[in-house]
């Protein structure tokens, strides 16, 4: 009889997953660990502790990183790189294979001790984390053994500084060391503070394999320990995964060091159900977005967005669902959601939550019995909610979903753009126009039609706007711990050409009507608004014309007519290779005049390899429109990715003073064949021939708005873009004293940067590799999952 009952009632006993193995290891270690550096493990010093969310206890006592364990394990892993980037790749290959398995045959322990520091459910840390972990070692084996063939012109960019946060410890390891190593790299990597544990074991498993000493540093530590990381000069490149507020900070202190940086920070992503869609379907994938893992993630679908007409009907199913969500001891491998990480997040959540109902917002919570000493959180709705409030705003980083309705497809964008960030995006219909409709409209990196948050090694996974930028996983991500090779680089070896100081005297004598050359804004001529001009000098100090100097005002201009010109990043690549070739085309008449125009300031034979090369490079641009293609990834689930290069949006560039007419028109034409909107710096030295471009434009169809010249002081203008939030993207190809400026004060919104020395560029290159890195700067990838095969 009571079988029967216990039948009935269907309710869940505890069925604890031993925490036994992990214990021992702990306990071997005397629950106190060093750091690993050089392939050893040093004594434990200066510590703090780690507990288990879920209870409070005591795990071990973790190092605090100091100065001077930073640069032990910097000097170690410049030395072990000039190693491991010689061997050959197949070499490498085996070393990635064997970690792969000997992740694999530790599975479970690593599976334990993760969710033991973390607090996350052994059933996500068993079939999702680990098993994640191993996918990308193993694809990386892959890409080290064909890096060669695939990456020819490329090489390591060295040492890589790693920092990585809490929610995914090992797996956010293993996105980061796995194509570091690939590519020839050796790595430093700091943990989160409070989650040290398992990469501390995944050291052990380096020296089991016999990786070579040196190539894999983990220092553990806090965030005063990741500054220590940052400030390195050795280190080559920053690789980090947390806050968008520490990104910034990261951002701001690598400013002007020729530093590579990828940050993949916070996110606030909507997730999106269509009233035409299979709702218990995306109920369940509603599950997986905001409950996996707690909601602390950084691509969580804390934001959801329901047509009008299936709202109330969505919700109660929402709510039937939250019912059924087991949430307590994460050992137990029938609970659904485990710990928040430790007491001051779960504050935060607490907090943010408060603050939302104060402001008018509905709460509704599932009661949850847990341990007390534990930081647990029930699984929450918040309805009622204004466009303005915080919760709807900000990344709360717990299991928080908020919950807000739409009417037409065209809203739904709206509402989903309406954010700082751009991580990921979720659309749920059975429609398959509607969703790839929308797919292109939405601001993210990831777009999961009819899924959510899904990983693999092979798909790139990353940010647009505050949500950071770079790739992690499949080749866009490999690109990201790459260098081009010295002979393809921008930076040419010999020794750039003397410039010429701008000159602020000469004769004048041959005065005309319009002695002031206007700026390009919007489709029109437009003057100074300052009213404030220069006299411009030839290279016999003859007067030419008036240059105007912008300002503040001119910039604000240039970009707000740019951002409306949208049409040009939308249109189709045909179009825009027309007008290029149209651009190119009216060049090609008007070669006498522009040849005659740059040699009022250089050489005749110059001026003209100048307007031929520009010439040229319309058309290679324009052939590149329609070919520079993203791809297809394969990911071991049903469901592939279209990996597609959108463009960045609105880019400042500064020209270089080096080949002014040719770094101008370098520029342009590789950034308008992506589809990109310009506010274009010519060289202050030798500006004419730029700003006099603008009747080229005028006459070969490019949409007002596309191409805005401002001409003035390149330092001053480039400052004055970084700052603006209007502009996506700074390129900045003026004097390297300015690099700083521009880089640090870029964080205003995250734009990406891309600093060049341009007076050491060697423009006439004409071969492939070079030209091709920058095609690559002019996108950001997208990656669209759609459901695919059985
Ligand atoms: P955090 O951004 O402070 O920490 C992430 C990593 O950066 C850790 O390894 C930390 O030690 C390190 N770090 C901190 N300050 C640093 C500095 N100045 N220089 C170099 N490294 C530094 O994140 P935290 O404090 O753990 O969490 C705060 C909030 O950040 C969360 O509430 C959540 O909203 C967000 N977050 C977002 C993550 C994401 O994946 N997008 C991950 C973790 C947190």
């Amino acid at each position: 009889m009571s079988i029967v009952n216990e039948f009935k009632e269907m309710r869940y006993t505890e069925a604890l997953e031993s925490d036994s193995a992990a214990s021992e290891w702990l306990e071997k270690n005397k629950r106190k660990f060093g750091h690993f550096i050089n392939g050893k493990f040093t004594k434990p010093a200066n510590t703090f502790k780690t507990t288990n969310p879920a209870n409070g206890k005591f795990l071990a006592d973790i190092s605090k990183g100091t100065f001077a364990d930073v640069k032990l394990a910097v000097t170690s892993a410049v030395a072990a790189q000039k190693r491991w980037s010689s061997l050959n790749s197949h070499e490498r290959a085996k070393y990635l294979y064997a970690l792969a398995r000997v992740i694999q045959k530790n599975s479970r322990l690593l599976a334990v001790l993760e969710t033991l520091e973390n607090g996350k459910s052994i059933r996500e840390t068993r079939d999702i984390d680990i098993p994640l972990v191993v996918r990308h070692f193993y694809h990386h084996a892959g890409w080290a053994e064909i890096l060669h063939e695939e990456f020819k012109d490329y090489e390591p960019v060295g040492v890589a500084g790693q920092i990585i946060p809490w929610n995914f410890p090992l797996l956010m390891l293993s996105w980061k060391i796995a194509p570091a190593l690939a590519a020839g790299n050796s790595v430093i990597l700091k943990p989160a503070e409070t989650t040290s544990l398992t990469a501390l074991y995944f050291a052990k498993l380096c020296e089991i394999i016999g990786l070579p000493k040196g190539v894999v540093n983990i220092v553990t530590g806090d965030g005063e320990t990741g500054e220590y990381l940052v400030s390195q000069d050795k280190v080559g490149k920053i690789a980090f995964t947390g806050s968008t507020e520490v990104g910034k900070r990261i951002r701001k202190k690598t400013a002007g060091k020729g530093k590579k940086l990828t940050l993949e920070l916070g996110g606030k992503s909507p997730f999106i159900i269509f009233d035409d869609a299979d709702i218990d379907s995306a109920v369940e994938g509603l599950v997986d977005a905001i409950w996996l893992n707690q909601g602390e993630v950084c691509c969580a679908g804390s934001r959801l967005l329901v047509q009008e007409s299936i709202s109330e009907k969505v919700k109660k199913k929402i709510i039937a669902r939250m019912k059924k969500l087991r949430v307590g001891n994460p050992l137990d491998k029938s609970v659904d959601m485990g710990a928040i990480i430790n007491h001051s997040q779960l504050e935060k959540i607490n907090q943010m939550v408060s603050e939302s109902e104060k402001e008018g917002a509905k709460v509704f919570q599932t009661e949850i019995k847990c341990d007390a000493k534990g930081c647990f959180y029930p699984p929450t709705l918040i309805t009622d909610t204004e466009p303005a409030m915080e919760i709807v705003r900000e990344e709360v980083f717990g299991p928080v979903l908020v919950f807000l309705t739409f009417r037409t497809p065209k809203e739904a964008v709206e509402i989903a753009n309406n954010t700082q960030y751009g991580l990921a995006a979720s659309i749920w219909t059975e429609n398959i126009n509607l969703a790839l409709d929308l797919a292109p409209k939405i601001k993210a990196g990831v777009v999961w039609i009819n899924s959510s948050n899904i990983f693999d090694a092979a798909v790139g996974f990353g940010g647009y706007r505050e949500s950071g930028y770079g790739r992690e996983g499949g080749k866009e991500g490999m690109f990201e711990y790459l260098k081009p090779k010295p002979h393809n680089s921008l930076i040419k070896a010999d020794k750039p050409k003397e410039f010429r100081k701008v000159k602020s005297s000469g004769t004048v004598t041959n005065i005309s009507i319009d002695q002031t050359r206007k700026f390009y804004i919007g489709g029109n001529q437009t003057r100074p608004d300052g009213g404030y001009s220069r006299k411009l000098f030839d290279k016999k100090g003859n007067f030419v014309t008036e240059i105007g100097l912008g300002n503040r005002k001119d910039i604000r201009d240039a970009v707000e007519s740019a951002i409306k010109s949208t049409a040009w990043s939308t249109t189709t690549s045909h179009n825009r290779s027309q007008v290029m070739y149209y651009l190119a085309e009216n060049l090609s008449k008007r070669k006498t005049e522009f040849c005659e125009k740059l040699e009022l300031f250089m050489d005749k034979k110059d001026s003209e390899k100048e307007v031929n090369l520009a010439i040229q490079r319309l058309f290679y641009y324009a052939a590149w429109t329609d070919k520079f293609d993203g791809t297809i990834h394969q990911a071991p689930i049903r469901a592939n990715t279209l990996a597609i290069n959108e463009p960045l949006g609105v880019i400042g560039a500064i020209s270089s003073e080096r080949m002014p007419f040719l770094s101008f028109i370098t520029i342009l034409g590789l950034a308008l064949s992506q589809g990109n909107r310009l506010i274009m710096i010519p060289s202050e030295t030798n500006p004419l021939a730029c700003l006099d471009f603008y009747q080229v434009i005028e006459t070969s169809d490019v949409p007002g708005g596309v191409i805005n010249i401002i001409t003035g002081k390149p330092g001053e203008l480039g400052k004055v873009i970084s700052e603006h939030s209007g502009v996506d993207a700074i390129w900045h190809f003026g004097s390297k004293k300015h690099f700083s400026d521009v880089e640090s004060l870029s964080i205003s919104n995250l734009k990406q940067t891309f600093v060049s020395d341009g007076e050491g560029v060697d423009w006439t290159v004409t071969h492939n590799p070079f030209l091709k890195e920058l095609l690559r700067r002019s996108v950001q990838v997208k990656n669209i999952w759609i459901p695919y095969g059985e």
